[in-house]
């Protein structure tokens, strides 16, 4: 494998990302929502790099089988433990690829009537877009690779990796 961004540069870049969430916001606590699994270390240093207050919340997502990930056959496998109504929603995840996640997230958590509903990702792939997203936040845009580390995984193994990194020998992917 080989480093496409290292430690240093995705601590850098978070502590910016946390500074204009810090400025955005109106007084008030921010409810973090971190997609499980991958955003989880995402969210650790974003919630330490903002000095507002913030809540935080998880919620399980599971697109079906590769084949069906593009028909947007998504369900919730948890869900957040509080109401988010009247709230100031941030929601963090680990990479925005088609979309199809995030696309049915949003449409599922806007019914919940938060006060305001906004989306920070550490990566974007745009080439790989099928499902319209508006990402407030981004940390790196990223070309259509498939990148592990800093939470994201290939069959579960590299969440723990401190670098992001592209796997040299790709997998294959619907
Ligand atoms: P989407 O619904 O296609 O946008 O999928 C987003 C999810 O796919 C992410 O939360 C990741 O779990 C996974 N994913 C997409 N691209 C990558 C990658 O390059 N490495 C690891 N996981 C990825
Ligand atoms: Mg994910």
């Amino acid at each position: 494998m080989r480093v496409l961004i290292p430690a240093e540069r995705i601590q850098a870049r978070v502590r910016e990302l946390g500074a204009e969430i810090d400025r955005d916001y109106p007084e008030g606590p921010v409810y973090l929502i971190a997609i499980l699994k991958g955003a989880c270390f995402f969210l650790a240093d974003l919630a330490r790099a903002m000095k507002r207050p913030a809540r935080i919340d998880f919620i399980g997502i599971s697109s079906y089988g590769k084949g069906k990930t593009s028909s947007g056959e998504v369900k919730l496998t948890k869900d957040l433990d509080a109401s988010i109504e009247g709230a100031d929603v941030l929601v963090v995840e680990d990479i925005v690829d088609s979309g199809v996640t995030l696309n049915y997230l949003m449409h599922v958590l806007k019914q919940r009537r938060p006060r305001s509903l906004r989306i920070a990702t550490l990566l974007d792939k745009p080439e790989r877009r099928l499902r319209p997203v508006d990402v407030t936040y981004v940390g790196f845009q990223i070309p259509d690779e498939f990148v592990i580390g800093y939470g994201l995984d290939f069959a579960e193994n590299y969440r723990n990796l401190s670098d992001i990194c592209v796997l040299e020998d790709p997998p294959t992917r619907p």
